[in-house]
């Protein structure tokens, strides 16, 4: 296992975990107080395998009330602690840094109502994506969110990092999606914020405080979210074409030509493609040798209309040159093979090594450019640089591999890399947040005076600072 290095970095005046103070944890939650190394590893290591802490206890409370009683204790004995769910983030942010007590969401897994009506789903934090998408698709509903993680990220852990994925081309953020939210405080108040009302300008909006707060103002405990209806007609087509910029014409020509139906509009490079056929041994659905791959989903009522709109505008990319070729399906089956080869990629990657993650948000028309500079600046020195993403929300994956970590490679990534998206004016970190791994680039796309208020909000919530401490905050403010 690799670890990333941080010489500079000192834990900071929390206490120790005593004896004392397990045994009060066993007393607040009998038989769920997790000690011993191996059971522990999960929990100290991040998806990616790139940090690890020591903790040396996880706490898996069941209801709000057990997670207050526990926060007002370690804030009273100022005991750092961090908020896990399903430990699939990809910035650090979930695992320990030093010894934080790990608070995992998992045993608060319960749906609590869905209106079918409204589509409002009220659930607790622990809720596995998958499972919540599978219990509302028995009411014809969506979540309106989906990512490859889907089978274990946990729906407070979606809000803590305000997850983007796949379907937010056509159901925008959870900043909009979520109705309302439960929250326990560093003190252990309960913040009630739960509401299931689409329209609510009673004073300040609360609950967005803490989505995409990374589990630094308080640990969310349940959410309100508004499903979408499920779609009738599902339509993916999977593309190769000759160059980025024609990624881009057949994205503004699918805005135009498929409307309201686009749902989804991802890209893969050719090197991402290699990383689905060799490390996964997928098979790509058209051929694998263009330079560039697009999967565009078409999501509408009406099959017959939908699929005569797909198959006109796939007609009109093709006499344009736009498109060289492609497949199109309509059954689940074939749907659900296409999208893997796209979800799959980050799987893909793990098999090379060590990945360098990055997650930025550009402007189109400077999008690709990144993926062109970094693959020059570090070559010999990675295995690959890959190019994916979101392209329809102007949000790149790139990423690098190399067989283990090399100080010399992350030099020459970083910060060429976020000076880079600096200076074209993009962000830093588009949807995965900025965790332990990125927290310091921060003024890279935020101005100072945004920094300070977010640090005041900090010591508002969290005075002592016990909650998901070296995380998403800089080490300095200025
Ligand atoms: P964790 O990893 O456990 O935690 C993430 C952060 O949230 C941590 O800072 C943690 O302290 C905090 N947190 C967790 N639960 C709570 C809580 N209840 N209250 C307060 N804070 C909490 N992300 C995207 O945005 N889009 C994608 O398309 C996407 N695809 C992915 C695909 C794969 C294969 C993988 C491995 C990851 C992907 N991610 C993606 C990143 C990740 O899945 C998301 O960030 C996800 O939302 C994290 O959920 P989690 O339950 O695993 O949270
Ligand atoms: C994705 O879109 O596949 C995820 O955000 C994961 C990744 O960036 O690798
Ligand atoms: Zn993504």
């Amino acid at each position: 296992l690799t670890s990333l290095r941080y010489p500079n970095l000192k834990r900071s005046g929390y206490s120790a975990l005593t004896d004392k103070d397990l045994s009060v944890f066993e007393k607040l939650i009998p038989g769920r107080v997790l000690t011993g190394s191996s059971e522990l590893d999960g929990y100290n290591t991040d998806w990616l395998k790139t940090c690890r802490g020591s903790s040396q206890v996880v706490l898996r409370p069941k209801t709000t009330e057990e997670v207050s009683a526990i926060l007002k204790y370690c804030n009273e004995r100022k005991l750092a602690v961090v908020p896990q769910g399903g430990n699939t983030g990809l910035v650090g942010g979930s695992v320990p840094v030093f010894d934080e007590i790990v608070i995992s969401t998992q045993l608060m897994n319960q749906i609590i109502s869905l209106d079918e009506i409204s589509g409002t789903l009220v659930c607790e934090a622990g809720c596995i994506l998958g499972n919540l998408s599978d219990h509302v698709a028995e009411s014809g509903l969506i979540m309106p969110l989906d990512l490859g993680a889907k089978g274990s990220c946990h729906i407070g852990g979606n809000l803590a990092t305000n997850a983007g994925g796949l379907r937010l081309l056509r159901y925008g953020s959870l900043h909009g999606s979520v109705l309302g939210l439960e929250a326990v405080l560093a003190s252990g108040e309960v913040v009630d914020c739960l509401s299931t009302l689409r329209k609510d300008n009673t004073g300040y909006d609360v609950k967005q405080l803490f989505i995409g707060s990374e589990g630094t103002l308080g640990l969310i405990t349940k959410a309100s979210i508004l499903c979408p209806q499920k779609p009738n007609a599902v339509n993916v087509a999977f593309l190769g074409c000759d160059s980025f910029e024609r990624v881009l014409d057949i994205f503004k020509e699918s805005k135009m030509k498929l409307g309201e139906i686009l749902s989804a509009f991802e890209f893969l490079d050719a090197d991402a493609i290699a990383v689905a056929r060799d490390n996964l041994k997928l098979s790509i659905p058209i051929d694998d040798t263009f330079p560039f791959y697009v999967l565009i989903e078409s999501s509408g009522s009406d099959g017959a209309h939908d699929e005569e709109k797909m198959n006109r505008f796939l007609e009109d990319m093709m006499n344009r040159g736009y498109v060289i070729d492609g497949t199109v399906a309509s059954e689940p089956a074939k749907i659900q093979y296409i999208w893997s080869v796209r979800e799959r990629i980050a799987e893909g990657l793990m098999h090379d090594g060590y990945c360098y993650k990055y997650d930025v948000s550009l402007p189109l028309s400077h999008y690709y450019g990144l993926v062109e500079a970094v693959r020059k600046r570090t070559q010999g020195n990675t295995t690959r640089v890959i190019g994916y993403g979101h392209v329809g929300d102007s949000n790149l994956h790139l990423n690098a591999t190399s067989p283990e970590y090399s100080q010399t490679t992350m030099d020459l990534l970083e910060p060429f890399l976020y000076d880079w998206v600096a200076k074209h004016r993009g962000s830093v970190s588009a949807e995965h947040g900025l965790g332990f791994k990125k927290r310091d680039f921060i003024y890279h796309s935020k101005s100072e005076s945004a920094v300070r208020i977010m640090n005041q909000m900090k010591q508002v919530l969290d005075p002592n600072g016990i909650l998901n401490p070296y995380k998403l905050l800089p080490t300095v403010i200025r």
